[in-house]
């Protein structure tokens, strides 16, 4: 069985790129991860990345003059570990649409909410303020808009009385952790 080949992007903390970590280490799961990319330096990401000894790499935005002088650096990398599927994990950079579409049907993206509902930023803070009832998590393909193109997984979780954004984070973040590896399952056997 040939392994879906993933590329990894992040900023931070990588809890979503553990959770794939984890699924790959897994033998019969059918992705490896060949590429962890940060454009913030010193995230625990990637430590992480260096703990399951996977190659790791910091393009950093602040060095480049502009999106496009970036976005060709990071798409030299994304092409030298001739990665299959692109994965944004916590990345925080918005992309051009160019590069969106360069890599279009090969780019996904984990979203804190149920997309198309709550884009964007804060988004717990936002769904304590309206009074949901529900809120979860969305895998979907990335399309020029920020937050939208097709949904491949979702899972729902509650709002209880109470609930904090860090509360409300932590519960959907459990619901990340399973849907995301699901979801590269599911483009892998597709
Ligand atoms: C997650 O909530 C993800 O949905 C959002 O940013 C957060 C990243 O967390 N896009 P981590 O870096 O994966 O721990």
């Amino acid at each position: 069985m040939a392994r879906l080949k993933l590329a990894v992007l992040i900023s931070g903390r990588g809890s979503n790129l553990q959770s794939l970590i984890d699924a790959c280490a897994d033998p019969e799961f059918p992705a490896e991860i060949v590429s962890v990319i940060s454009n913030v330096p010193d995230v625990q990401g990637l430590e992480r990345a260096a703990m399951a000894d996977i190659s790791a790499a910091v393009i950093d935005h602040r060095n480049f003059d502009g999106r496009e002088a970036f976005e060709a650096t990071l798409n030299a990398a994304l092409d030298d570990s001739a990665a299959d599927l692109v994965c944004l994990a916590g990345f925080m950079r918005l992309l051009t649409a160019e590069f969106v579409n360069r890599w279009r049907d090969r780019l996904i993206n984990i979203h804190p909410s149920l997309l198309p509902d709550y884009k964007g930023l804060h988004v717990h803070e936002r769904v304590i303020a309206a009074g949901e009832a529900f809120s979860g998590c969305t895998v979907h393909y990335v399309r020029p808009d920020m937050d939208s193109g097709p949904i491949i997984k979702q899972a729902k979780v509650p709002v209880e009385p109470g609930d904090t954004a860090d509360t409300l984070a932590a519960r959907v973040l459990a619901q990340e952790h399973i849907i995301y590896p699901e979801a590269v399952r599911q483009i892998a056997e597709a």
